[in-house]
């Protein structure tokens, strides 16, 4: 087979990458027609790949189908974070290797997070002879490449954490209204509960040149909503010289005039008082902050590494609610970290009582191998963590319901994304202070920005009426 010639990738720090471009592999019809089967688990960071992955794959002319029988191609883009995120992968390679018992020619392809655990990987190599193909997240880039040398046997691309930022990929984007742009990967906080920095590697930056390019594209190309993505955005620049810091950034994006921005995930150690003040300022920026508390007790904090305490971090909160009274504030919090008293979980609930967050995530800890929380002695029975989980989430649901019904009687803009899943003649879309709404209204209304009646409120949604 003859292929194409490789195309140089613009990187960060002057290296080459070589690789084939989807527009070129797509002339050459190599894969046309054949079908592929996408499943992605976990954060939003791992949703974006997969719209990377798709441009990819359908460049060389694949066709997305929506069952994983009888298809061409399977690609599963894990997670990592938590045990059960790897259970659910193990189940789903279950079918993949009796669909291909039957289907012999299938390619099966694991990616994402797992993919970058030694562990894992030793796992495949001894135990899932049939999984065909193993990348990272720092190798999506390069699956043209692999696929067009399809192996014969299982091929393991996982380049080292350093690798660099990749410039000039193309996604295909699951939404014309709302995009993901990825402000920097990786993380350098090294939370000692989390894989994160050993699945993504360190810390690196895109260029902010490239990051306001990409926006006024997405604006032009009528997109009305920008997330800026990241493990932890508000250390964005800190890795690279002469680089904006995450309020300049914000600030600049807000110039690109796009309608609405937000971003996930901030960390509470790097968030300054002129990130405040961007967002006070700027009316294209939604009031809408995601600030992970892990914990409300200063003693499992330090354990955690999380750089803050119970009273700095409620210190952080009330500077924003104040500067910002309409914000929303979400966060994450975990149960049953090694060493977690009753007393311990006490003092997390009184910051949760303190916050009245709108919404949060709450998770059981879950060790994670090589993490430094991994040889931690575990020593809250699973029982006790389950039922702090259940009196968190029964404190959490009050106070999210109680943030919705404040906005009954109340005019809001909320951006119409979609049909609702509440039925006939409903839309659905999300307020700048990210509640889901569903909307009567006629289906002429998504991808608009639209005044909305709030009549009804729900612990995760609301209910209202077009004006
Ligand atoms: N166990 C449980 N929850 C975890 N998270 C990260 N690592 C773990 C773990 N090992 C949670 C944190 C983080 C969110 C994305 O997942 O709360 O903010
Ligand atoms: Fe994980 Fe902590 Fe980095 Fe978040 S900030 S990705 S919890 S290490």
């Amino acid at each position: 087979m003859k292929l194409p010639d490789l195309k140089t990738a613009r990187v960060r720090n002057q290296q080459i990458v070589k690789y084939y471009e989807a527009d070129i592999l797509r002339n050459e019809n190599l894969f046309k027609g054949k079908k592929y089967f996408l499943k992605t688990y976990g954060c939003q960071m791992n949703v974006h790949d997969s719209e990377l992955i798709k441009n990819l794959v359908e460049g060389l002319g694949f066709i997305e189908v929506d069952k994983m029988e009888g298809s061409d191609l399977v690609i599963l883009n894990t997670c990592a974070i938590r045990e059960n995120a790897h259970d659910k992968v193990f189940g789903f390679l279950g079918r993949c290797k009796h669909e291909k018992e039957i289907n012999k020619n299938m390619i099966v392809c694991l990616c994402g997070c797992m993919a970058q655990e030694p562990s894992v990987c030793e796992e495949i190599l001894s135990k899932h002879k049939y999984i065909d193909l193993v990348f990272g997240t720092h190798n999506i880039h390069e699956l043209p490449n692999m696929l067009l040398n399809k192996m014969s046997k299982t091929d393991i691309e996982v380049e080292s954490k350093e690798g660099d930022v990749i410039e000039g990929l193309s996604y295909t984007r699951d939404s014309k209204i709302e995009a993901w742009v990825n402000i920097m990967y990786g993380c350098d906080k090294f939370c000692t509960y989390c894989i994160v920095p050993y699945t993504r590697g360190k810390q690196r930056s895109r260029k902010s040149s490239y990051i306001l390019d990409e926006v006024l594209k997405l604006k032009n190309d009528g997109y009305k909503e920008v997330t800026l993505l990241g493990q932890n955005v508000n250390a964005y620049g800190k890795d690279i010289e002469d680089e904006l810091s995450f309020s300049e950034l914000l600030r600049k994006v807000s110039q690109t005039g796009i309608e609405r921005i937000r971003f996930v995930t901030s960390h509470p150690w790097d968030f300054e008082d002129s990130l405040i003040e961007v967002i006070a300022e700027c009316d294209n920026i939604m009031p809408y902050i995601h600030l992970p508390l892990q914990s409300g007790s200063s003693r499992i904090l330090k354990l955690m590494g999380r750089r803050y305490t119970k009273e700095e971090y409620i210190a952080l909160f009330n500077k924003i609610k104040s500067r910002i009274p309409s914000a929303s504030l979400t966060t994450d919090i975990i149960v049953g970290f090694p060493g977690e008293t009753e007393e311990d979980f006490l003092e997390t609930l009184e910051v949760v009582n303190a916050c009245k967050y709108d919404s949060a995530f709450t998770f059981i800890f879950s060790p994670r191998v090589g993490t430094p929380a991994e040889k931690l002695p575990d020593d809250v029975p699973l029982k006790v963590k389950e039922e702090r989980l259940h009196r968190l989430n029964e404190v959490i649901n009050k106070y999210s319901l109680e943030a919705n019904e404040r906005y009954i009687g109340k005019t809001v803009k909320v951006l119409i994304n979609g049909i609702s899943e509440k039925g006939n003649n409903k839309v659905c879309g999300y307020t700048e202070t990210m509640k889901l709404v569903n909307v009567e209204g006629s289906k002429d209304l998504i991808g608009q920005i639209v005044d909305v009646e709030i009549t009804e409120a729900k612990s995760f949604s609301l209910n209202g009426v077009a004006k």
